[in-house]
């Protein structure tokens, strides 16, 4: 085993009192790791829609200034002032970004459940992943089967566990069908295998001809495009045939949530005998768990009285569901980590990388299909 290097490579993330947002790679001690401790070298973390949320707090990447020098890149950018009051708790403080990833356990603790994890290649999770080295407790590290890279373990969790999610809260709040959006997602392309293995009909809800293209490939029976000129006509389709209550919505933004619930309701007075001047009795939900589009979400509200518009974050459902579902969702994951939950990248880059405004200029769209994984371990 080499010896843990003393210094090691962070990504800082500052916003200071007047708003404006510093990023910055910083060299900083590495500790020796605790008794139930491990020291993971980061080799794989994705760079997902949430973890640019707490990197560029808010600030318009388009507008970063670079303020550093070719070894110790750096940006600064300016968070909008109405963001700023919701950022307070933040200011001031340096945050390491980067909600999972996984790498190889390169120094242990003296407890046998550390010892015995040194070596492996473990997945992580809990944040603060955009650095050389993450110390974590032995106990929250996700042995990987000597089979599995970095790079198969660095999304094992937020895309894997939300997509599941989505079925159990479809299952545990009684309805019968999904409609999920932006839904050529990596996420999406997880929920559209989980639908198809488990018997779930799911709406597919893309916004264009190529989207719809590669999810029908990938099998999926519904998928409807916000770009086609009949968008409504066969949204209406889709959900009158699947029965759909429920959507998971990724958007958030302009009209889509409120189109959804109009075709819910629309197709749940179909077929229905009795009229109800407060609509349908039927409890028709979207809970918008992203922000793609960062605009006002626009209700109509043409879909009677019955329907919640909710937000939606796995931690806290992960904290209601109990063990017996969280259980299962996990084992789900390390069984089928490079088949349902495989993710795919196009591009590996350094932490350095990371503040290359013409890599931000590529991976801060989130383009479909256009993955980025971050490698601490490659030089910058
Ligand atoms: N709440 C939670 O707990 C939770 C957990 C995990 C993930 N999420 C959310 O899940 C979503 C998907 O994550 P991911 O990692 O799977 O994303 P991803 O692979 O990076 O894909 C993003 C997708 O969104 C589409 N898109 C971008 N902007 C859009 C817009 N304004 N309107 C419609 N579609 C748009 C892209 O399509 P184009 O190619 O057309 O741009 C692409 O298909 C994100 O919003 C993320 O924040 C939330």
């Amino acid at each position: 085993m080499t010896a843990l290097p003393k210094t090691q490579q962070q990504l800082h993330s500052l916003v200071t009192d007047s708003g404006e947002l510093q990023l910055s790679l910083v060299e900083v001690p590495l500790a020796a790791p605790g008794a139930d401790e491990v020291v993971v070298r980061v080799e794989a973390t994705p760079i997902n829609p949430s973890d640019l949320g707490g990197l560029f707090a808010g600030a318009s990447w388009a507008d970063f200034t670079p303020t550093g020098t070719p070894g110790h890149p750096a940006l600064t950018g300016q968070v909008p002032a109405a963001a700023l009051p919701a950022l307070r708790p933040r200011v001031g403080e340096r945050l390491v970004v980067g909600n999972e990833s996984a790498g190889v356990v390169v120094a242990a603790g003296s407890n046998p459940e550390a010892q015995h994890l040194l070596g492996k290649t473990v997945a992580l999770t809990g944040g603060e992943m955009y650095q050389q080295y993450r110390t974590v407790k032995a106990n929250d590290c996700l042995v990987l089967d000597a089979h599995s890279t970095p790079a198969d373990g660095a999304s094992s969790y937020v895309n894997p566990l939300t997509s599941q999610a989505m079925v159990e809260v479809m299952r545990l709040e009684g309805h019968k069908a999904l409609v999920h959006t932006a839904a050529a997602s990596n996420l999406g392309q997880m929920l559209n295998r989980i639908c198809i293995a488990d018997g779930v009909d799911l709406v597919n809800v893309v916004r264009s001809p190529e989207q719809v293209a590669l999810l029908r490939a990938q099998g999926a029976k519904w998928v409807v495009d916000t770009s086609s000129a009949d968008f409504d006509v066969e949204l209406f389709a889709a959900i009158s045939a699947t029965g759909a209550t429920l959507a998971f919505d990724a958007v958030g933004g302009g009209e889509l949530a409120s189109k959804l619930l109009t075709a819910m309701e629309r197709a749940i007075s179909a077929t229905a005998t009795e009229y109800s001047r407060y609509g349908s009795a039927t409890h028709k939900q979207v809970y918008i768990y992203g922000g793609l589009d960062r605009s006002p979400t626009i209700l109509h509200r043409a879909y009677g009285m019955s329907w919640g518009v909710n937000g939606w974050l796995l931690t806290p459902f992960l904290e209601r569901a109990g063990e017996e579902i969280v259980g299962r969702m996990r084992n789900r994951v390390a069984t089928e980590l490079r088949t349902t939950f495989a993710s795919h990248y196009t591009d590996v880059i350094s932490l350095a990388d990371m503040l290359d405004p013409e890599k931000i200029a590529v991976y801060a769209k989130f383009a479909t299909g256009r993955k980025f994984l971050v490698n601490p371990a490659l030089a910058n």
